[in-house]
């Protein structure tokens, strides 16, 4: 009953979020308004899969699953053993997922009708604490190193970073961004 009550309150909470932003920026840059709901839908439906979960960890197989779903199931390969992490890496990870998901729609493999990710995870020897998290795009346009970094990366490296003690590897490769994503499971 808590729980319901904690999702139906942070779910009240991101709609009042939603609806003061479009008040606020009503009439400003609507791209910039765009992605920013985006971010917040992702976050929404992150707290709904932990609700599904009883805010109990949550497997790599449905936060990566979640992710394909949204942006076209048959454009993701996912592979990797049984993982379970907590909600607040699930939350990261997620929301991680939602920015390098929407740069490859925009900037990468998924703005192709061929382009292909492959996500898969692992834990990193010797012990089971690191989480390795590899993104590796083909198929897409060619690819060269950016000039400059906007939100997307900023997100996904700082969160990381600060939260799991996390590293992030983007790697511009010419046949699609690789992204390693390495962090601390239960220290939190
Ligand atoms: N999957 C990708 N394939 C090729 N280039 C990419 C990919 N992801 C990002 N980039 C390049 O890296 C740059 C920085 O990405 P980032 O997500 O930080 O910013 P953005 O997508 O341009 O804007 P924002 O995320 O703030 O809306 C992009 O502008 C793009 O040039
Ligand atoms: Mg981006």
């Amino acid at each position: 009953m808590l729980i319901n009550e904690l999702d139906h309150r942070v779910k009240n909470t991101l709609a009042t979020v939603q609806a003061m932003a479009r008040q606020t920026f009503s009439g400003s840059d609507q791209i910039a308004l765009t992605s920013y709901m985006n971010r917040l839908k992702a976050l929404s439906k992150a707290h709904e899969m932990l609700t599904r979960n009883a805010w109990e960890p949550t497997s790599l197989d449905e936060i990566t699953g979640s992710a394909a779903h949204t942006f076209g199931p048959d454009r993701f390969t996912r592979s990797g053993p049984e993982i379970m992490v907590s909600s607040k890496v699930a939350v990261s990870l997620t929301m991680a997922l939602h920015e390098l998901a929407t740069n490859a729609v925009k900037h990468g493999a998924l703005s192709l009708p061929g382009g292909q990710v492959r996500i898969s995870w692992r834990h990193r020897p010797p012990g089971d604490e690191v989480l390795e998290l590899v993104w590796k795009e083909s198929g897409g346009p060619a690819v060269t190193r950016p000039e400059r970094t906007g939100l997307g990366m900023r997100l996904i490296e700082e969160q990381l970073a600060h939260e799991f003690g996390g590293r992030t590897c983007m790697a511009f490769e010419p046949g699609g961004l690789v992204c390693t994503l390495q962090l601390t499971l239960w220290s939190h």
